[in-house]
């Protein structure tokens, strides 16, 4: 097996001339504009190598170049037991100003000229170089990933597909060029590509700490088959609760009484009327449903299943135009630029495992001018270990530690788990963080609220009779604001 002396690494300046020995089938000036590129902290140059072997390579076509055709070409001049070059890929952390339009709107890396020499193809050296770039923008803190596919070539596609790579639905590129083929021959070649994108959030066992976004690829939500993207979307943490987190919410006093209204206030509802406006993380669909009412035309975005065929199910019983689309708020596939006047996310962006990336895509789909409206349990007040406290003589103190935890956490059951962050858990980030991503990602910030819990919600909330953590919230919430709304506009 080749993957036994296979080592990948960033090109090293020394290794220039052997590597272009062994695969001479790109013009050295252009392996030395990418190792300047490296050099300056623009991306990676991956080489793979292994020692030279005195076995003639298996021949075996690979579908990730399609514009190279396999010749029974060993490696040339290397000695046995050298190391050989056998393949390279390159990460560009962010596009250039000059590269392609679909370049610049997916703003993640992209892996260009994935290549694997003919003699060595079909053994398993394309996934791990493939692998290596994944490493490499995980390592540089990136969350996705993408490249660039032929429309004319399947079979790239379909091994791109079975590693985790999705259709950006942003448009088709023309292409074309002039290069070597792998023997040396000057060809031009023009293609059609589309945009593949990945994400690189780790999936996390059911048992992890850290489950909010479990991307099993096997094992997809049944109920959901009919949504569209369910054929290939993960299991989310939500769809481990969805029966109990419908019914638990459905009548939830703080959504009605606190939440909701400050989201409703912000939105300014009076001018929803005819817009266009995405329901971000929408669950199933309860503030969908309701922004409607107020002549809003609504897509509803989120990646549990299980939540999304509740959604569907109410809205075949009592259709209301709403879109429903299972996709993932860090990697979207299914949304396209510009096309919302609004759009908003209640209740979940702790849920999201990558702040940054979502707030990229908030930025990227709405309209220049677009309103985008966040509700969130209080970052400075609900921070990892964190909990209401009654003490003997009966008053309620909100215990704060750990602002700068960073991270997931999940608070510990209370003994009937009736909090849906003791089921869940969330991702802590400062306050800053949030506002910061947005930020970053093309939004102004416009107007914050901290909704108060006011006398008629805490009787509301007490008249269930609620265990004491939750009657501690009741009064608590009167004087700490359990809750952050925001507003911020796409510049
Ligand atoms: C607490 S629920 C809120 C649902 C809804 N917004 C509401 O207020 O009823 C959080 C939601 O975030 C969704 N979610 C978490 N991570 C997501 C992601 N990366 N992309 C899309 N939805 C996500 C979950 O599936 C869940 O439906």
């Amino acid at each position: 097996m080749p993957a036994l002396s296979l080592d990948i690494h960033p090109l090293r300046p020394e290794e220039l001339a052997s590597f272009a020995r062994d695969l001479p089938f790109r013009e050295m000036a252009q392996h030395e504009r990418r190792l300047s590129r490296q050099t300056r902290g623009d991306g990676v140059y991956l080489v793979a190598w292994e020692r030279a072997t005195p076995t003639p390579p298996r021949l075996v076509d690979d579908p990730t170049h399609q514009n190279d055709q396999a010749h029974d070409q060993d490696s040339d001049g290397a000695n046995f037991g050298e190391w050989v070059a056998i393949g390279q890929g390159v990460v560009t952390w962010r596009p250039s100003a000059t590269a392609d339009d679909l370049a610049q709107r997916l703003g993640c890396p992209i892996v260009n000229d994935l290549f694997v020499h003919p003699a060595r193809r079909s053994q398993g050296i394309g996934a791990a170089l493939l692998a290596a770039c994944e490493a490499a923008a995980r390592a540089h803190g990136d969350s996705r990933i993408a490249l660039g596919v032929g429309l004319e070539n399947p079979r790239a596609r379909t091994l791109y597909e079975r590693h985790g790579y999705r259709t950006a639905r942003l448009g088709e590129l023309y292409t074309s060029g002039t290069g070597r083929d792998t023997q040396g021959q000057e060809r031009s070649w023009e293609e059609i590509i589309t945009y593949l994108v990945k994400s690189l959030i780790e999936p996390a066992s059911p048992d992890t700490e850290g489950a909010a976004d479990q991307t099993t690829e096997d094992s997809v939500a049944s109920s959901s088959a009919a949504l569209a993207g369910a054929e290939s979307a993960p299991v989310a943490a939500y769809d481990e609760v969805a029966e109990w987190y419908d019914e638990r919410i459905r009548d939830e006093a703080l959504t009605h009484g606190l939440t909701l209204p400050a989201a409703l206030d912000l939105i300014e509802t009076e001018q929803l009327a005819g817009q266009r406006v995405c329901d971000l993380a929408c669950g199933q669909g309860g503030v969908t449903r309701l922004l409607t009412r107020y002549g809003a035309v609504m897509t509803g975005v989120d990646i549990a299943g299980s939540l999304l065929a509740l959604a569907e199910r109410a809205e075949a019983e009592a259709p209301l135009g709403i879109t429903y689309i299972r996709d993932d708020l860090c990697a979207p596939t299914q949304l396209a630029d510009a096309q919302f006047d609004g759009a908003l996310c209640h209740m979940a962006l702790m849920d999201v495992a990558d702040l940054g990336a979502a707030a990229h895509t908030v930025g990227r789909i709405l309209k220049p001018g677009a309103w985008f409206v966040f509700v969130i349990t209080h970052p400075a007040y609900q921070t990892p270990n964190s909990s209401w406290t009654i003490t003997e003589d009966g008053n309620q103190y909100r215990m704060v530690a750990d602002y700068f935890a960073v991270g997931f956490w999940r608070p510990p059951s209370q003994g009937s788990a009736t909090s849906v962050r003791e089921r869940v858990g969330a991702h802590h980030r400062t306050l800053g963080a949030y506002l910061n991503a947005f930020t970053a990602a093309g939004l102004t910030f416009e107007r914050l609220l901290e909704p108060q819990i006011g006398a008629k919600l805490r009787e509301r909330l007490l008249a269930a009779n609620p265990p004491p953590a939750r009657q501690a919230l009741a009064w608590g919430g009167m004087e700490i604001p359990i809750a952050l709304a925001a507003r911020v506009r796409r510049r």
